[in-house]
């Protein structure tokens, strides 16, 4: 059988994850969180104050980019795969809100995001990877055989992502949430680099109504016509 490179892109919370790890075990598939790489350095510039009083010092950020090393380690135990930064898990500290208030801004900046395509360029390039992010189809991946993007109402969205963190005992409500998904859609889709934007080859996919069972039942349809 083929193996394919499957681009998935989406706004924030729009199950991007869950589909992509689905067909990542059904294929036997690496999976790679674009997203988890810009939290990761995120996280970085919030250990290393690069962010103070909401004023990124970017100068200090490109110039210790080569300091900022970003892993993923399968752990068989719960068969997924972590994100390491420097070689520490940090795939718990990435998901709370103080990555994720600054995460857009981390991302926008053109630097970052010449280091991160090019390590996911890496990561897929002997294809059989399912990488889901803003610009897999668009930019990291033009030649992906299956492109998707995911969409869902705003207010499902929401709710989604704040029964995600009540499920992890993370203090939030689901105003911020809503905020913070507002705030992020706006700068994903209107920043100079990469925006978020539908590849014209991609597959739309609204889960507004869906159950994962459903959603990943159209995508793997559309999967399996491509290997
Ligand atoms: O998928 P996520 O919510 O974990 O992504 C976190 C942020 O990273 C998101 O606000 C936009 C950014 N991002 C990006 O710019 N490009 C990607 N390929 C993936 C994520």
């Amino acid at each position: 059988m083929n193996r394919i490179t499957i681009a998935i892109d989406g706004y924030s919370s729009c199950g991007k994850s869950t589909l992509a790890k689905q067909l990542a075990k059904k294929l036997g598939y690496s999976y790679i969180d674009s997203g988890a790489m810009y939290r990761a350095v995120a996280l970085w510039c919030i250990e290393n104050n690069v962010i103070e009083n909401g004023v990124t010092d970017k100068n200090k950020l490109i110039s210790n980019l080569d300091n900022i090393n970003i892993e993923f380690r399968f752990h068989p135990e719960i068969q997924a795969s972590q994100t390491y930064l420097n070689g520490r898990n940090i795939e718990r500290e990435i998901r709370g809100m103080a990555v994720s208030e600054i995460v857009s801004k981390i991302s926008s900046i053109k630097e970052v995001r010449q280091k991160m395509v090019a390590l996911q360029r890496k990561f897929g390039e002997d294809k059989g990877v399912v990488m889901d992010g803003r610009d897999i189809g668009s930019v990291v991946f033009p030649n992906a055989e299956l492109k998707l993007f995911m969409t869902a109402e705003p207010l499902i969205r929401a709710k989604r992502r704040y029964d995600e963190l009540k499920a992890k005992d993370t203090e939030v409500s689901l105003e911020e949430i809503k905020e913070n998904l507002r705030l992020r859609d706006y700068e994903d889709t209107t920043r100079k680099e990469n925006p978020l934007v539908q590849a014209a080859d991609a597959v739309v996919l609204d889960n507004t109504n869906y159950t994962t069972e459903e959603q990943f039942d159209v995508a793997w349809e559309l999967a399996k016509a491509r290997l």
